[in-house]
């Protein structure tokens, strides 16, 4: 657990490559000689706007100081020779390789030779690598591990090819090809929010991304004497891959039966809160929740945003009005998560519960897919000593279990070292 004194320390190392010494050493270690680079990519918070990517909505995350890291030397042949050492595991394919992917091949390598072969695909050089692959983004855990390791592996692959820098403009369509990678490898249809903010990421900035134009605005936090506290319920996220594809359908299905009504439409993004209500009936109960909680999600992201651009630089100790407004928000996307769009779970419930009801709590939802995974809150620094302990104790008489509590420092993006 992270505690007060070394989140210091974790602030201090966010800024500081020293935190790659390690996995230097490491590749030392197995390939006896130093790496000439290292791809290191973050995993990422959403403060609001929850299933609302795959539906070409708006989405506000931010990339978090928890990265996977890739080291790597470039090799002269066509193979890729990878030592995954959280998971004491290794693999190694051809860039040439035309047969499917075997089946005991280990699931994070898939990861892997889907960057590998869709940027092949796509035309871009692509060089044969020695690699080592460690991180510290808590795995299944909603904060998006798998989005870190497809946009680092994607650093790796090109940056060996070419050496050059990749450009800002060339960061959405590289993120749309590890969204592919998550599709086509790994059978999960998620949106794009994950991996663009991974690439995109800006320090002590979250990301308004509109999820159909992919334009995107760095927006300031602001936050003051606020800090973004993660909450593990250290539940895995069992049913997130069948359930998350069957929420997609249900919003397809949505928009199928409303555009009778509302021919312009073309994703749930294009309805507003207001003609929704009027044609909500039309709607088999079930999908109706469904499109209820993307159709108001995607409100409060644009009013979250809003009230924190009003916040001015510089705001100081109180909790003004726009982040009470923002927190208020918080607190409603995860009741509409849990009441319409049913990708809670009693652990995910009993964490926001118990962070409301803590004084300078300013809001508190479940992120990323749901099912288990993370909740975020925002709380007064005043208030961290209160909320750890509170947390803490409370969760384990409840449930058995320690859950983890990372205080996070708001991170840029991808980079190489
Ligand atoms: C997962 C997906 C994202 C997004 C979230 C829910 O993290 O990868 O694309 O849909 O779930 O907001």
């Amino acid at each position: 657990m992270v505690t007060l004194t070394n989140r210091k320390e974790n602030l201090k190392n966010s800024k500081n490559p020293d935190r790659l010494s390690p996995i230097t050493e490491r590749f030392e270690a197995v390939f006896g000689t130093a790496p000439t680079f290292i791809a290191s990519a973050p995993g990422r918070v959403n403060l609001i706007g929850e299933h609302t990517d795959y539906n070409d909505g708006y989405v506000f995350p931010v990339a978090i100081n928890k990265y996977l890291n890739i080291a790597v030397r470039k090799r002269s042949d066509r193979r890729v020779v990878l030592h995954a050492l959280d998971v004491s595991e290794s693999c190694d394919f051809s860039l040439d390789a035309r047969t499917p992917i075997p089946h005991q091949t280990p699931a994070w390598s898939r990861y892997l030779i889907g960057v590998a072969s869709l940027l092949q695909a796509s035309g871009k050089q692509v060089a044969g690598i020695d690699a080592v692959i460690t991180g510290d983004v808590p795995i299944g855990a909603g904060l998006s591990s798998s989005a870190a390791l497809s946009v680092a592996a994607t650093l790796a692959f090109l940056t060996a090819a070419s050496e050059t820098a990749i450009s800002e403009n060339d960061k959405p369509e590289l993120a749309a090809l590890c969204q592919r990678v998550e599709h086509e490898f790994a059978g999960v249809k998620c949106g794009i929010m994950d991996q663009t903010i991974s690439l995109l990421g800006q320090e002590n900035c979250g990301l308004f991304l509109d999820c159909r134009s992919l334009e995107y605005e760095h927006v300031p936090l602001n936050l003051a004497d606020h800090a973004i506290a993660i909450c593990n319920t250290k539940v895995k996220r069992e049913l997130a891959t069948s359930e998350y594809n069957k929420r997609r359908a249900e919003c397809e299905r949505g928009v199928e039966i409303l555009r009778r009504w509302l021919p312009g439409a073309t994703s749930l993004r294009d309805i507003t809160v207001t003609d929704f209500k009027k044609h909500e009936e039309e709607l088999p109960a079930l999908t109706q929740k469904r499109c209820r909680y993307v159709i108001e999600e995607n409100a409060r992201v644009v009013a979250a945003v809003s009230a924190l651009k009003c916040r001015s630089e510089g705001t100081s100790s109180r909790t003004d009005e726009s982040l009470i407004a923002f927190g208020n928000l918080m607190n409603a996307s995860h009741h509409g998560l849990r009441d319409d769009y049913q990708v809670s779970c009693t652990e995910l419930d009993l964490l926001t519960d118990i962070a409301r009801d803590i004084t300078g709590v300013v809001g508190s939802r479940m992120t990323g897919a749901g099912f288990g995974g993370c909740t975020v809150s925002i709380v007064r620094n005043d208030a961290l000593e209160t909320f750890q302990t509170r947390v803490t104790t409370e969760y384990h008489q409840k449930t058995g279990i320690e859950p983890e509590i990372y205080l996070c420092h708001v991170s840029n993006g991808a980079q190489v070292f």
